[in-house]
């Protein structure tokens, strides 16, 4: 008898499942996740081609852009799942940070869509989304110590628990995928035939890796401050200084390619790689020093757009191999922004039963967040000097 009831039950307990939608900067994702991680649908719209079309993101363009493609991204990936807004358990949205008149889309969707078929809602924050998107594919205990290196941000943080962060440094000024992005403009790279449909860091790691980066010196950012923030925007000075100089030299016109735009891209993304990978090893120094580390297979992880770079990736794995950390980097297509790891997130919340909301009337999106508690005066304090390490790639 006692056998079959359970049999029942067993039978009863459904899987848990999340729709994830993502609208904070140029991404329109969505993705239906059950809770262990499996993606039952999914469905992406990126603007990349439009944005660099027109030289940059445009705020309202990207509105335009998410308004237009949000509400077939969501069928798609429900369709893809083959579950009905019914079966779902919550949805799961990015509230911050991000482009006001982007979140405000996805908000306004999500929100409506709760109310129609009454599911409880869960904001999520899009940085944290990031950091803990790689323990859907690997089972990482916390803390480990992250590096969110995208378009819109630059940090390192210690992840302590789902919804607990020490910041340890971020930049003072630009992201590093920015200035990528910026470099590649300044440099026409759309007019390369290889690189007119990519982003500005693809364009610099595809020429990148034929260019000889010693033909140029560029200096690495904030030598003599010894913190884990970070700095691009005087690097993309001195990179527009050079560019200039060779334009004069070829007599080269703005929007033409100039002889050696292959070197100039090795040379700045080695600068850019070597600058975060300074700052990642004194993350890694200061948190052995704290105690921060568990002993036990220590790890750090990086995503966000740039951790796409293979070059940054190996320079990465210099830091790590000496230091004696495990480096998880999650695929490609999960490091970038996705509905995948907004789903993900959604899921983690649900298991812990944090921030699961039945009233929406007081959700509001919030363009600026910061991730978790902010240390990095502490950093700064401990002044933590990072012995030299050989960053020889072979690409
Ligand atoms: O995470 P993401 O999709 O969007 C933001 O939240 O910003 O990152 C986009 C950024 C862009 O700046 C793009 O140039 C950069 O990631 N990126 C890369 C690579 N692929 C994308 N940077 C360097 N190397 C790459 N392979
Ligand atoms: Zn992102």
């Amino acid at each position: 008898m006692k056998h079959s009831t359970s049999n029942v039950r067993a039978f009863t307990v459904r899987p848990r499942l999340v729709l994830g939608i993502e609208t904070s900067c140029d991404e329109t994702g969505a993705a239906v996740l059950d809770e262990t991680g499996i993606i039952l649908g999914e469905s992406l719209h990126s603007q990349k081609q439009t944005h660099l079309d027109m030289g940059g993101i445009i705020p309202p363009v990207a509105q335009r852009l998410h308004k237009e493609n949000i509400y077939r991204v969501v069928q798609e990936a429900l369709d893809r799942s083959g579950i009905e807004p019914n079966e779902l358990t919550a949805v799961a949205t990015t509230v911050k940070p991000g482009l006001s008149l982007s979140l405000g889309i996805g908000l306004d969707f999500s929100l409506k869509f709760v109310r129609l078929h009454e599911k409880p809602f869960i904001p999520i924050h899009h940085m944290e989304a990031h950091a803990l998107t790689v323990r859907m594919l690997h089972p990482v205990d916390f803390p480990f110590l992250v590096l969110l290196v995208s378009g819109g941000h630059t940090l390192l943080a210690l992840a302590k628990g789902i919804d607990e962060f020490l910041l340890l440094g971020q930049t003072l000024d630009v992201a590093a995928g920015d200035s990528l992005d910026k470099i590649a403009r300044r440099l026409s790279l759309r007019n390369h035939p290889e690189c007119s449909t990519l982003s500005g860091g693809q364009a610099i790691e595809l020429l990148g890796k034929e260019g000889d980066r010693r033909a140029f010196h560029f200096k690495t950012p904030m030598g003599q401050i010894y913190d884990c923030n970070f700095s691009f925007a005087g690097l993309q000075n001195q990179v527009t200084m050079a560019i200039k100089k060779k334009e004069k030299e070829e007599g080269v016109e703005t929007g033409q390619l100039l002889s050696c735009v292959k070197d100039i891209a090795a040379a700045s993304q080695h600068t850019i790689a070597s600058h975060i990978a300074k700052r990642t090893h004194r993350a890694i120094l200061f948190c052995k020093s704290k105690g921060l580390l568990p002993q036990h297979n220590p790890t750090l992880v990086v995503s966000g757009g740039v951790a796409c770079n293979e070059y940054i990736r190996q320079t990465l794995k210099i830091v790590t191999d000496a230091t004696g950390l495990h480096l998880l980097c999650p695929p490609s297509k999960l490091c970038t922004d996705n509905g995948v790891m907004i789903a993900w997130n959604g899921i983690e919340r649900l298991k812990q039963g944090k921030g699961i909301m039945s009233h929406t009337e007081e959700v509001k999106y919030e363009p600026k967040a910061p991730l978790g508690l902010d240390i990095t005066s502490e950093v700064n304090d401990a002044a933590i000097k990072v012995p030299p390490l050989k960053l020889r790639i072979n690409s």
